[in-house]
């Protein structure tokens, strides 16, 4: 079985590593279209291949997409990232061009796969990966929310001083500093509440530093973050081609559920073979629905910047 991922930056690259690690399928293409560098990064990863011990064959290609026919599954990470200061949404001009022409060339050699989209601003690029291909909707999946629930944790353990993998915590809503919403009153400790051991205001803190997970990271490196990313990709993947049925926050498209329609945003969803298999209903209160409901009017409007394009 065949995997490709585009963009052989940081967050390609790693995403790419995670998969071979994992041994998520045989043949792995790596895509970029600058010269060279997807050849070299190829050939440096499957150097660790005996030390790792892994088995999956990695190639790179620039920019023949013919070498990536027949792929499974599809990670689309192309496009350039944010810098220190800029947010997501300041990305869209650019990356909207590069990741529908990534689209349209993945499905002329792999017409049945399906696309997992990391590129931002997330929400928007699914949108559009949706709309410009009009593939069967639970075959496009953004990535952002898996991500965020995954610092949510993070954060978490910081102020419970536990182990993040005692954690369940999700994050919905838009991939944005201020779209994302944390969704304090489901979060568990083992299945106790993390409402019980933390103040109002600890719990305040905790959702805000989440909300800006990845800009505090773009501070502290430059650029934008990779290792998590990365990981939550590969993760994305694992789900798909091991079919495992796991309840992960992706963006997916809405058809109303969660009081919403003709969007992509972040929802829980079971993950296996075919994609996004179901989006399951935590039943939001009242303020949480209206979170969700702003996060919405947010991405519907950068939405809508695509058609200015
Ligand atoms: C981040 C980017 C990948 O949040 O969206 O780090």
């Amino acid at each position: 079985m065949k995997i490709t991922v585009v963009g052989a930056g940081a967050v390609g690259a790693t995403v790419a590593e995670n998969i071979a690690r994992k041994e998520l399928c045989t043949e792995l293409v790596l895509l970029d279209i600058k010269e060279g560098l997807t050849e070299g990064k190829a050939q440096d990863m499957m150097q660790t291949a005996t030390l790792l011990g892994f088995d999956t064959k990695i190639t790179g290609s620039t920019n023949d997409y013919s070498k990536t026919a027949g792929s499974k599954v599809v990670v689309i990470t192309s496009g350039i990232p944010r810098k220190p200061g800029m947010t997501r949404e300041e990305l869209v001009g650019t990356n909207a061009g590069i990741v529908k022409g990534v689209c349209e060339n993945i499905l002329k050699h792999s017409p049945d796969a399906i696309i997992i989209v990391i590129s931002n601003p997330m929400d928007t690029m699914t949108y559009l990966a949706l709309t410009s291909t009009g593939l069967p909707k639970n075959r496009i999946i953004g990535m952002g929310g898996l991500l965020d629930s995954s610092r949510f944790k993070y954060q978490l353990s910081l102020r419970l001083n536990c182990n993040p993998s005692d954690l369940n915590a999700i994050v919905i809503g838009g991939h944005g500093d201020t779209t994302m919403i944390p969704l304090i009153r489901f979060a568990t400790w083992n299945s106790v509440p993390v409402t019980k051991f933390l103040t109002a205001e600890q719990q305040h803190q905790v959702v805000s530093d989440t909300m800006v997970g990845g800009a505090t990271l773009t501070k502290l490196i430059g650029t934008s973050a990779w290792y998590a990313p990365g990981a939550c990709g590969a993760a994305l993947v694992e789900a798909i081609v091991r079919d495992e049925k796991k309840l992960f926050s992706c963006c997916v498209q809405l058809n109303g559920e969660y009081g919403q329609k003709d969007i992509c945003l972040g929802v829980p969803v079971v993950i296996g073979k075919n994609g996004w298999e179901k989006i399951v209903d935590f039943g939001l209160n009242t303020d949480e629905q209206t979170a969700f409901n702003k996060s919405a009017d947010a991405v519907r409007n950068m939405n809508n910047v695509l058609k200015t394009l």
